[in-house]
Parts: C-alpha cells; sequence; structure tokens
C-alpha cells in the first residue's frame, strides 16, 4: 500500500496451525504473512485453547495477569505469546472459557452455552492487551461473528482512547449464516449499553445478534468473493441480514481469499509421498497409488478417483452427493474417497458405504491433515456441491493439484472454477447450478466422460487449472484498499 504501513490487530477465533475447524483458520494464519512482508505490523489474538499444544508449538509466557472489564465486573486472563513465521500471535488464557476440548462444541456437536460470553471476553481482552502494551493500531480486523463486537467497544467504549481512539475497523464475513444471536441475558456481560439494544444494531427478534452489531458499527465490512458479496446483498441468501450489508453501499465489498502457497503446493507439499509439477505430473501418480492403498480402493491407476474433504455441514451439499453417490457407482467406473466430519446421519452414511462398495470407496470421519493433503494430491477430481460457498479454499487448493474441481456454481466456487468447454478443451473444472442430487450426479458423469472420452481435453484443463494464481499478493492488496477506506470512514 502506498507508503503508510500500518500497525493491525486481528482478533480472531481460529489461526492455523494452532486452532483450526475450517478456512478461517487458513486465512487468519496466512494473510497476516504477507500483510507482514509488505511491511504491516499485523498482530493477531486467538484464544488459548487447551488443545493448543504448549511445547509444539513454542508458546511462551507473555503477560502473568490481565485484568478486562465485562459488563458487570472485572475478569482475569493470562496471555501467552509465539512466533508464527515472523507475526506475533498472542494467547489469552481463561481457563474458564477456553480449557475444553472443542473450540465451539462439545464431542456431541452441543454448542457451548456460555459461547456469546467467550468470545466477548476474547474480543474485549484483545482489546485491553492492546492497551496494556500501548500497541495503538491503525486497523483493528475482526473476523465473523466471534469478534464482531471489536468495533461495537472501539466506538462505545474506546472512541477517546489514547491507544485505541484513532483504530479504524473492518469485520470480514467468512459465513453469514453464523451470526452469533443469543438470548438477551448475556447482554448486560458484554458490556454494549441498553440504549444500542436496538433493531438496528444489535437487538433481533428480542435476542442479541453479534454480527448485525458487527456490521452496523465495523468502519468497513467484507466478504470472502465477490459473488457471495453480490449474494449476500439478497434475501435468499442474505439470512436476514441482507438489508444491512445492502445499507453499507460501497462500504461492503468482496475480497476473494488466497491460499498459503508454502502450504498448499504440490511442489513442496511435504505432506506427499511424492511431489510434482505441471510439468512433471509422474509424483501424482505416486500420490493416487497411495491414495488408493490408503483408503482400501482398487489400485488401478486408470479409474478416476473424486475425493472429498469437508465439513459435513448443511452447507456443503454432501447430501446431494450422499442421495446420488450410489446411482453413480451403480453405473460409472469411478471411486469416491471422502474425509469429513460433522452431521451425525451424514458421518453415518460415509463411513457405511466403503462397506457396501468394497474397493471403490472409502472414507475417515474425522479431521485429519495429512489426508486431507494426500487427497487433494491423489485424486482425479474434487466435489464441491455447496449449497452456499462464501469462497471455499479446497477448490482453489485442487486447482493447484490438478485435481479438477466439480461444484456447485455459487459465491466463491463460481469466482474460481472456469467451466469447461467442450468445444475447445477450455477451463478448469465442472459446475451446475441447480442443487439437485440429480444435477451433481450429472456433472460427476460429464467429468469420467471427460476422463475416458477426451483425454487432451483433460490434459490441457490440468495444466490451466495448475497455472491459476490464487497467491495471497493479490487478496492483500484488496484488504489493504480495505483499510484505508476503513481509515478514512473513521474520520468522517
Ligand atoms: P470451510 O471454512 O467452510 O469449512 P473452506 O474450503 O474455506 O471451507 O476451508 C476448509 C479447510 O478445512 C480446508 O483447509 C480443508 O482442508 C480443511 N478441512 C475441512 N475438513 C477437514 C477434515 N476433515 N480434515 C482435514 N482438513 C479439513
Ligand atoms: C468460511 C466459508 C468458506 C471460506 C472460509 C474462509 O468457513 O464457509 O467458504 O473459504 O470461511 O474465508
Amino acid at each position: 500500500m502506498k507508503d503508510s504501513k500500518l500497525r493491525i490487530v486481528m482478533i480472531s477465533s481460529e489461526c492455523a496451525p494452532y486452532a483450526k475447524t475450517g478456512g478461517l483458520a487458513d486465512v487468519v494464519g496466512a494473510l497476516p504473512k504477507i500483510l507482514r512482508q509488505r511491511g504491516h505490523d499485523v498482530r493477531v489474538i486467538i484464544p488459548k485453547y487447551s488443545l493448543i499444544d504448549y511445547n509444539k508449538y513454542r508458546l511462551q509466557p507473555f503477560l502473568g495477569t490481565m485484568g478486562v472489564w465485562m459488563g458487570n465486573g472485572q475478569e482475569w486472563c493470562t496471555v501467552h505469546f509465539a512466533d508464527n513465521e515472523g507475526v506475533p500471535v498472542y494467547f489469552i488464557e481463561s481457563n474458564k472459557y477456553f480449557d475444553r476440548p472443542g473450540l465451539y462444541h462439545d464431542a456431541s456437536y452441543n454448542d457451548y452455552q456460555d459461547n456469546p460470553r467467550r468470545f466477548g471476553f476474547l474480543t474485549r481482552a484483545a482489546l485491553q492487551l492492546c492497551r496494556d502494551t500501548s500497541f495503538a493500531p491503525d486497523i483493528v480486523h475482526v473476523h465473523d461473528w466471534q469478534s464482531a463486537l471489536g468495533p461495537a467497544y472501539l466506538k462505545i467504549w474506546h472512541w477517546n482512547d489514547q491507544i485505541l481512539g484513532r483504530a479504524a475497523s473492518l469485520l470480514t464475513i467468512h459465513n453469514l449464516a453464523y451470526q452469533g444471536v443469543y438470548s438477551a441475558s448475556h447482554y448486560e456481560y458484554l458490556g454494549l449499553q441498553w440504549g444500542n439494544f436496538t433493531a438496528n444494531k444489535f437487538e433481533d427478534h428480542g435476542r442479541i445478534n453479534f454480527l448485525k452489531g458487527g456490521i452496523q458499527y465495523a468502519d468497513m465490512v467484507n466478504t470472502v468473493s465477490p459473488t457471495y458479496a453480490n449474494e449476500t446483498r439478497t434475501p435468499e441468501t442474505g439470512y436476514g441480514l441482507a438489508m444491512y450489508l445492502t445499507d453499507r453501499g460501497d462500504d461492503y465489498i468482496g475480497i476473494l481469499n488466497g491460499v498459503d502457497y508454502a502450504v498448499w503446493n504440490p511442489a513442496v507439499d511435504q505432506r506427499l509421498p511424492a511431489n510434482y509439477t505441471s510439468h512433471d505430473l509422474s509424483g501424482k501418480g505416486v500420490c493416487k497409488e497411495e491414495l488408493q492403498r490408503r483408503f482400501g480402493l482398487v489400485e488401478d491407476p486408470n479409474v478416476p478417483v473424486f475425493g472429498v474433504v469437508s465439513r459435513l455441514a448443511a452447507q456443503k451439499g454432501l447430501d446431494l452427493l450422499a442421495n446420488g453417490v450410489e446411482g453413480i457407482l451403480n453405473s460409472m467406473v469411478a471411486q469416491f474417497v471422502i474425509l469429513g466430519s460433522g452431521d451425525p446421519d451424514l458421518q453415518t452414511y460415509f463411513s457405511r458405504l466403503p462397506s457396501r462398495y468394497p474397493g471403490r470407496v472409502g472414507s475417515f470421519i474425522g479431521y485429519n491433515e495429512d489426508l486431507a493433503h494426500l487427497i487433494e494430491a491423489g485424486s482425479d477430481f474434487f466435489i464441491m456441491p455447496s449449497i452456499y460457498e462464501p469462497c471455499g479454499l479446497n477448490q482453489i487448493y485442487s486447482l493447484k493439484y490438478g485435481t479438477l474441481p466439480v461444484v456447485r456454481a455459487t459465491g466463491g466456487l463460481e469466482d474460481t472454477v472456469q467451466q469447461y468447454n467442450e468445444a475447445t478443451g477450455e477451463g478448469t473444472g465442472f459446475k451446475f447450478i441447480l442443487p439437485t442430487p440429480g444435477a451433481l450426479a450429472d456433472t460427476i458423469g460429464w467429468a469420467v466422460s471427460t476422463y475416458f472420452d477426451r483425454k487432451p481435453h483433460l490434459q490441457r484443463m490440468i495444466q490451466t487449472a495448475m497455472a491459476q494464481d490464487y497467491s495471497w499478493e493479490r487478496s492483500a492488496a484488496g484488504y489493504e484498499t480495505a483499510y484505508e477506506r476503513a481509515l478514512r470512514n473513521q474520520q468522517k
């Protein structure tokens, strides 16, 4: 960004590699690194969940105690520090709130009842940390509902503060469907003042809506792809907040996520049995063989393998696959590998499928980074039939691994995958529109027929896909522009 180097603090509930359930962690892990390379002083603040291994990540004590004012009194925490490849990361430790096995829910997927307090506390503690360390940020960058109260705290409590009074805020929405809507009984604790419990700020049918307040108070708001930014302005995909987003006019924008190609790149990926490039794909064959072996599939290089790595949530549309995959298995030559966890019914379905189609379907229910990389590399095609997708990272990883995405044309999937043109062989993947098992099955069939009948097209698509560049450079420039605008808005 021009010549001005910014001081930026990011507050988030996830950050790779420390704590991750999805793409939010990848973004908060990668974006600060590139912003630092561009000269900005970026710091990240996340909770010290008990699952974060102190020794593995070389955490160090930073502050023995820190007092944080909440709406009904002071609470205490400690702060730890780690260096994430040059990015300072601070961890807020509170046994009361973060000493639990999960990030958001228990092993049975029941949300922790005190989530609004946990993340309200995180956000206030993060701002307090800036004050206690005299770090005066130009930008407070918050992510999703978990830290969406940050902009409001700045404007309600810190507008006149020496350290925080000049900070502008950016709210990044990674998923509009999760808004942080909770009983008003938490409002007092959050310390947002009852005068602000109004329909245009925090109140939502008598409850508190974190994200709504964030949209109202942030100096700039963005989401993670241009198409999703447009979709969320419409009632169908706006989840009740379309009107508020539309009201923000040009202060609500879409910035496509980037990819950390130091982590997701088949040429250097250390988790693979073999590396490869677009000039020499032999390593991809080795990965495919290993993938087939690991998942108990028939080890045949000439059968197309379709991979899935996903949260098993309604958003991801994997019920379309569950409802269509057996028809496909009974009529086409194809293998499937599924890695994911989430919805109990889908978990049960996909965990049983391999025993019903031995050698043709493999699955692993759970979270496993090594397998995620192996599936990206060893599959021929990658399936993402999302009902909606703010950006989606796995399809972008797939492009780099020469694993052609089969996606529904929505949100970031629409923005990053170019439709195959059967007349010319152009394109990087296969897209469909209707969210039905039939449309997905037809599109998988299209990929299968391309695999067997139009090999030159397949080769060309793999080359085109691997040449796509979604590195963070471009997206970082987009964030710099958003920060500049936020600063201008803050000074108005
Ligand atoms: P979302 O954030 O909505 O889940 P993204 O595509 O943006 O979707 O990011 C998902 C990230 O989480 C990717 O890095 C993906 O590899 C990872 N991931 C999802 N499920 C699993 C799993 N079961 N095991 C390992 N990694 C997973
Ligand atoms: C959310 C979205 C996903 C996006 C990720 C990172 O989890 O579901 O589409 O890629 O955030 O921004």
